[in-house]
């Protein structure tokens, strides 16, 4: 089955609103606000503005990815998945080792939430492995997996339990869509122009590569907002995946 979820090149950008504080988060979505198909809000902003900058976002009718990475019992994270649905998350992510219990349960409370007020259910992503994590670190911690065999591993315990993808690093693409199916959403961050800096990210793709290596969706950061026309970056970066696109017949 072909993943219908994202449908325009611009819908698949997602921008991490990487921002210390309300007011430069704000400017930001005014400034990106129809130039991006969702905002990425993670922990350091929602710490620092709680909901209303989700709120702010959504005022504005713009999508919002709610990058909190949960990962408790499952009462507690379905709880919170129903919070994210009422906030209005489009997209929100849990770590898949927190289990197929946790998984399933949080799936299933964020579609009950969305039936009952009325909206389309969020799309549940699973993280796996953290990429600042290598082999070592994953046998210290007490996996005897290394960090590719983990994975696939728990990304495919991620879909059976009702995730509909993950967040992967883009040398993960293809081996994940080749093994979880084509309809298995991967979102992917470590994104960088040809002729940009790869600030801290090891391995990068291109938006053009990444797509055409599978990616449904890629996270943008730094490479737009530190550039001095953030607009026509975003531009840029949309043709680049439309090119992709139509280049591998998916659009
Ligand atoms: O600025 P840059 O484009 O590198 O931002 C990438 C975004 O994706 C950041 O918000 C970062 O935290 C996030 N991310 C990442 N690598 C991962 C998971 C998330 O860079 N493995």
């Amino acid at each position: 089955m072909k993943n219908t979820a994202t449908r325009r090149p611009v819908d698949r950008l997602i921008f991490a609103l990487d921002a210390p504080d309300y007011a430069q988060a704000l400017a930001w979505i005014e400034t990106l606000s129809g130039h991006v198909g969702l905002f990425k809000v993670g922990k350091e902003l929602f710490t620092a503005c709680g909901p209303k900058i989700v709120e702010e976002i959504k005022r504005r009718d713009q999508k919002v990815f709610l990058d909190l990475k949960f990962h408790d019992i499952p009462n507690t994270v379905a709880r919170a998945a129903e919070a994210a649905v009422r906030l209005g998350a489009d997209m929100f992510n849990v770590h898949a080792s927190g289990g197929a219990a946790m998984i399933r349960q949080t799936a299933d409370a964020a579609a009950a939430e969305a039936a009952r007020i009325g909206v389309r259910p969020p799309l549940m992503l699973a993280v796996t492995v953290l990429t600042s994590l290598n082999d070592a670190d994953l046998l210290r911690i007490g996996f005897q997996k290394n960090a590719t065999e983990m994975v696939i591993h728990l990304a495919a315990l991620a879909r059976e339990s009702g995730a509909q993808g993950v967040v992967a690093s883009p040398r993960e693409i293809a081996l994940l869509k080749k093994m979880l199916g084509d309809d298995f959403v991967v979102v992917t961050p470590g994104i960088r122009m040809s002729d940009a800096p790869a600030d801290d990210q090891k391995r990068t793709l291109t938006p053009y590569e990444a797509v055409q290596a599978g990616a449904d969706y890629i996270v943008v950061g730094r490479p737009i907002r530190s550039v001095k026309d953030p607009e026509r970056a975003c531009r840029e970066i949309v043709q680049n995946i439309a090119d992709a696109l139509a280049a591998s017949d998916r659009s």
